[in-house]
């Protein structure tokens, strides 16, 4: 079987979600490390909730809902101004910065995002940043009112490209996404943005573990939940060697 399709989760693996934490600090200084780091956590959980409850709401809701959470837990208030340009910073995320060449150097597959946002978040993102050009679909979950790592989400791939999942290599350096995603049946290609070496440094030498580690602890690691990614690599631009032996 070749490998016909490549296809990216988008958040924390194109786009840097620490790239929220600049907007954050000049609004609430001295608390954008705090901020960044919870919102995101609880961002990916309301994912969660909102489909074990069967209470499904567009990512763009539950990005609000989980700042509010976030703001909330130590008593900061923000108008509905300054509320709306926090969430409007997921629009103009950072690129990692070598998203678009590694795009560019995969041209001979099909490119696609699977990804949880909105239809309109990724339109902005992907317009925003130029990966556009690189990408030949851009597939929200929202058509499944469902949230990764539910297999539904998955399909789309499927659906709307016409590959098959023994076809397509996918890309992530979220964790569940990645469990999810192999369990479901592609070939997995892990980005380790975080090395367990790397972590451990930061807890060295007594240093208090601030809310940066605890992010990175929970969110940036292999899960073990025994769905583990055919490939790991420390970059985008491994995968224009790596993709071809994935084919199996
Ligand atoms: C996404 C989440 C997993 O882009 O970050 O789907």
């Amino acid at each position: 079987m070749t490998v016909k399709a490549v296809v990216f989760d988008a958040y924390g693996t194109l786009y840097d979600v620490q790239s929220v934490a600049g907007v954050i600090d000049t609004a609430f200084p001295g608390h954008g490390e705090y901020i960044t780091q919870l919102w995101r956590l609880k961002q990916l959980e309301y994912t969660w909730l909102r489909s074990l409850m069967g209470r499904y709401q567009d990512f763009l809701a539950v990005t609000r809902d989980s700042l509010s959470y976030t703001l909330g837990t130590i008593g900061l208030n923000a108008d509905a101004a300054l509320f709306d340009r926090i969430v409007e910073a997921y629009n103009t995320l950072s690129p990692y910065p070598e998203a678009a060449e590694a795009l560019g150097r995969l041209s001979q597959y099909r490119r696609a995002i699977l990804s949880n946002g909105s239809p309109g978040m990724l339109d902005a993102l992907v317009r925003n940043s130029g990966l556009d050009r690189y990408l030949e679909a851009v597939i929200s979950i929202d058509a499944k009112k469902t949230y990764k790592p539910d297999p539904q989400t998955y399909e789309l791939v499927q659906e709307q490209l016409g590959v098959t999942p023994d076809e397509v290599v996918f890309v992530s350096s979220n964790g569940f996404d990645i469990a999810g995603a192999k369990s479901f049946g592609f070939k997995v290609a892990r980005i380790e943005r975080v090395t367990p070496a790397a972590l451990n440094a930061e807890l060295a030498g007594g240093n208090p573990i601030g809310p940066g580690t605890m992010y990175r602890a929970q969110r940036s690691l292999a899960e073990t939940l025994g769905y583990s990614p055919d490939a790991v690599v420390r970059s985008l631009l491994a995968l224009p060697e790596l993709v071809p032996t994935l084919a199996a």
